[in-house]
Order: C-alpha cells, then sequence, then structure tokens
C-alpha cells in the first residue's frame, strides 16, 4: 500500500464546505458507481450527512451486473437507507431520482404543512467520489431547467441553486470527496471504476487482478471479446497477454508482445463498459 496516498486536506476542505451546506438541505443525493457499491461510497460521508435523509442512487447501472446491483440496494436498503439504479445516460431516466426524493421527504413535507408552514421547495445536494456521475446528473437538470436562485439563508454567494423543478432545488455544484483507500481490494475497485487514476496502482498487477476477476466471476465476457479462455495455471498471464495482442492485432514491439498496449486496451474497455458487465465487488467485502 506504500504507493497509495489519500487526501486528508482535500478530505478537511470538503468536510467543512459540505457542512456549511448541511444547515440547508432536506436530502443528500450520494452517488456510487453500481459497479463497486462498496468502494465507492467513502465511509467518512456518514460522519458528515449524520442523520439527514439520504437517497443512495447507483449510477451506471447499464454497465454493471443486474443481479449484484439489486442485492446491493437490498442491502443498502436493509440499513434504513432509500435507493434507485439508473443508467445516467438514458433521457429522462434522472428524473426518476427527483421524484424517490420526492417519496422519501413526502411524510417531513406534510408534517411541515401540517404545523401551518407554508409549502417548500425541496433542497438537495449531490455528492459523490469522482467519477460517478455527478456532474453528468447536474448538468441534465440544469440544462432542462436553469433558473438560478442563488443568495438564499444560509447560503453564500459563490454557492448557486438550481431550482429544477417547483418542488425542487439543487446546489448546482456537487460534495466531492475523495475515495478511502481503507485497503487494496477497495484501491483496485476505484481505479477499475476510474474514480483514481489507475497509475497508482502497478498496472501489471491490476491488469492480472482484472483478468482473474473476470475469468472466475464472467468468463463469457472474456470468450466473446477476445475469443479468450482462461485457465488459471502456471504462466496463464503471458500467454493471456499474447492472446489478447494476437486476436487484437497489437504490433509486437522489438519482437516482444507489446504489454503496455495490451494492458491499455484492456482498461478502456472495462473503462468505457464494451468488456460487458462486471460488478467488481459482492456483499462479501463488507465490513461490519
Ligand atoms: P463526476 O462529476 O462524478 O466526476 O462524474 P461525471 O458526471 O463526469 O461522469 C463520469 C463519466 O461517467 C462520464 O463519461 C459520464 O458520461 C459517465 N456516466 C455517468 N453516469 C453514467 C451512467 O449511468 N451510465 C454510463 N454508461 N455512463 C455514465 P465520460 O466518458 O467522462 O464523458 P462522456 O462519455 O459523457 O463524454
Amino acid at each position: 500500500m506504500a504507493q497509495i496516498q489519500w487526501f486528508p486536506g482535500h478530505m478537511a476542505k470538503a468536510k467543512r464546505e459540505i457542512n456549511e451546506r448541511m444547515k440547508w438541505i432536506d436530502i443528500v443525493i450520494e452517488l456510487v458507481d453500481a459497479r463497486a457499491p462498496y468502494s465507492s461510497k467513502n465511509p467518512m460521508f456518514n460522519d458528515i450527512i449524520k442523520q439527514k435523509p439520504r437517497l443512495i442512487v447507483l449510477t451506471k447501472k447499464d454497465m454493471a451486473d443486474d443481479i449484484k446491483t439489486n442485492q446491493w440496494q437490498q442491502y443498502y436498503e436493509s440499513l434504513g437507507y432509500s435507493t434507485i439504479s439508473v443508467n445516467l445516460k438514458n433521457f429522462n431516466e434522472y428524473q426518476k431520482i427527483i421524484e424517490k426524493c420526492r417519496v422519501v421527504l413526502k411524510e417531513k413535507m406534510e408534517k411541515e404543512q401540517a404545523r401551518g408552514l407554508k409549502p417548500r421547495a425541496i433542497r438537495a445536494i449531490v455528492m459523490g467520489i469522482p467519477n460517478v456521475g455527478k456532474s453528468t446528473f447536474i448538468n441534465k437538470l440544469a440544462n432542462r431547467k436553469a433558473t438560478i436562485t442563488g443568495n438564499k439563508p444560509g447560503v453564500t454567494k459563490s454557492q448557486q441553486i438550481i431550482r429544477v423543478a417547483k418542488d425542487f432545488e439543487l446546489f448546482d455544484t456537487p460534495g466531492v470527496l475523495w475515495p478511502k483507500f481503507e485497503d487494496i481490494h477497495i484501491a483496485r475497485n476505484i481505479a477499475l471504476i476510474g474514480s483514481i487514476k489507475q497509475d497508482i496502482l502497478p498496472l501489471d498487477e491490476l491488469f492480472i487482478y482484472a483478468i482473474e476477476y473476470i475469468t472466475r466471476n464472467y468468463p463469457d465476457l472474456l470468450r466473446e471479446r477476445f475469443r479468450l479462455e482462461v485457465d488459471l495455471e502456471d504462466d496463464w498471464v503471458l500467454k493471456c497477454f499474447d492472446h489478447i495482442a494476437r486476436v487484437r492485432k497489437i504490433k509486437p514491439l522489438r519482437g516482444e508482445t507489446d504489454y503496455d498496449r495490451v494492458i491499455e486496451l484492456l482498461f478502456s474497455e472495462i473503462y468505457d463498459g464494451s468488456i460487458g458487465r462486471v460488478t467488481w465487488e459482492d456483499l462479501s467485502c463488507v465490513k461490519d
């Protein structure tokens, strides 16, 4: 783990900023990546968010394993959170998130009105580690209906608020938190979903890990994508490199397989999802 660091300075700043906003908001929309719903969830969120209502949104469900996505949703719901899984690239899917927030807060808003308070908009903030879809979500909302309201009590000038619907307001800047590299599994997973630069880890090790994981969990993908049957024995790693290079016609370098190009190719197919649907963790990784 020597090469892996996380960023206590950034984290402290993010924590301060989010704390300031927390007074203002009714609900935290916490985005996690459906391909690694545990590793992409910063445990420090709990300290920051405390008892605020929270909706956990598993993004990129189109790139993840549906069965595992369901299991993760059930797990988080068993902990008392509301959850939803989405493909933010779908035309109107982000609307489901708004609708779900309304459902989560229905009782609270009704109680306020029963106490004689004026009906008001729900106030929300989006949070998550890098690359989980925060800007995609906010931009879709903002492009559709960007009424910047700004300057509200408890909201500093630099923080802009978008009125997304008559009954819904959102900070236009998300709370960015950095992933916490608690252990090598988490570090690998967030590298594989592109939330940290993958070269924070030795790339050849990450390649071996990825191929081995896919072989054990989704062997059909390697067959379909690379006509690759991996037998995890002896010199399987070199055979994989050579095979992928051959199938994808990667030019040899000084007479040898160009390992760097093979690694680059595999990771690019993992990142853009062309490898197929992979979820990098199941419930067995949960620590109490
Ligand atoms: P961030 O603000 O949390 O850092 O994440 P951002 O919205 O920039 O999203 C990171 C990448 O993930 C973007 O791809 C975005 O399009 C993609 N993305 C977000 N949500 C989903 C989803 O539900 N499904 C899929 N398939 N992709 C999603 P990019 O390659 O960086 O940009 P581009 O493809 O939009 O040009």
